[in-house]
């Protein structure tokens, strides 16, 4: 089980490793695009904010040639952390084909189906990425469920790193729902923390000692 952040920001990155729970990050295009125009450079940023841990990038590029060289140069930055990041199209799956031949972890990314899952399996992707909010706010089904059904009856090492998770009770239902490893927000790892049952006790031992 992992606990990552989902975040390509450096102040998120650094505050994260602060908490001392949070193993690695998980970026996208989106999320590069609002912290930098050199997603390259940033992923370099990244790897020293958060020193420890996988590092999830997805390349800027959708082009199958441009997004491997885009995989491969990100990975050359540091090959025993970062993991190539690809979304769950045909042309991503021959991609991850090749690069888990030439050693490079992959994540299949944007994961809503059974089937793509057993793909990933097939193409030997060391994690898929459902995302469940995302997948509940369309209607999309139980997305970790049915995925995690398919690579238990594969017995697959692929592993379920569940995202778009917005509140600490969806993380934790991703987990009982099959899920290896999470990713969330800052804000969402911290609120994982809260209870207002928590907080009560804590104020009542406090008031002991005033
Ligand atoms: O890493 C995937 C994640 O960023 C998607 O989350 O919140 O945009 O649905 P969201």
């Amino acid at each position: 089980m992992a606990i990552l952040l989902d975040s390509a920001s450096l102040d998120d990155a650094s505050a994260a490793a602060g908490l001392g729970f949070v193993r690695g990050i998980t970026t996208n295009p989106a999320l590069m695009a609002r912290e930098t125009k050199d997603p390259l450079a940033h992923l370099a940023r990244l790897l020293e904010a958060l020193p420890e841990g996988p590092v999830f990038y997805q390349p800027t590029r959708s082009d199958a040639g441009e997004m491997d060289a885009e995989a491969r140069a990100a990975v050359a930055l540091a090959p025993e952390r970062v993991v190539a990041k690809l979304p769950a199209t045909l042309e991503a799956l021959t991609l991850a084909t090749q690069l888990r031949r030439d050693g490079v972890r992959c994540a299949l990314t944007a994961v809503y189906s059974p089937a793509q899952a057993l793909l990933a399996h097939e193409a030997g992707c060391a994690w898929i990425i459902p995302y469940v909010d995302r997948a509940a706010r369309h209607s999309a089904g139980a997305v970790v469920v049915e995925q995690a059904a398919v690579l238990e009856q594969l017995d697959s090492p692929t592993r379920i790193l569940a995202a778009s998770l917005k509140s600490g009770p969806q993380v934790a239902e991703a987990v009982l729902d099959g899920a290896h490893d999470v990713t969330a927000p800052l804000a969402v790892l911290r609120a994982l923390a809260g209870h207002p049952l928590t907080e009560s006790a804590v104020r009542a031992f406090a008031a002991h000692w005033e």
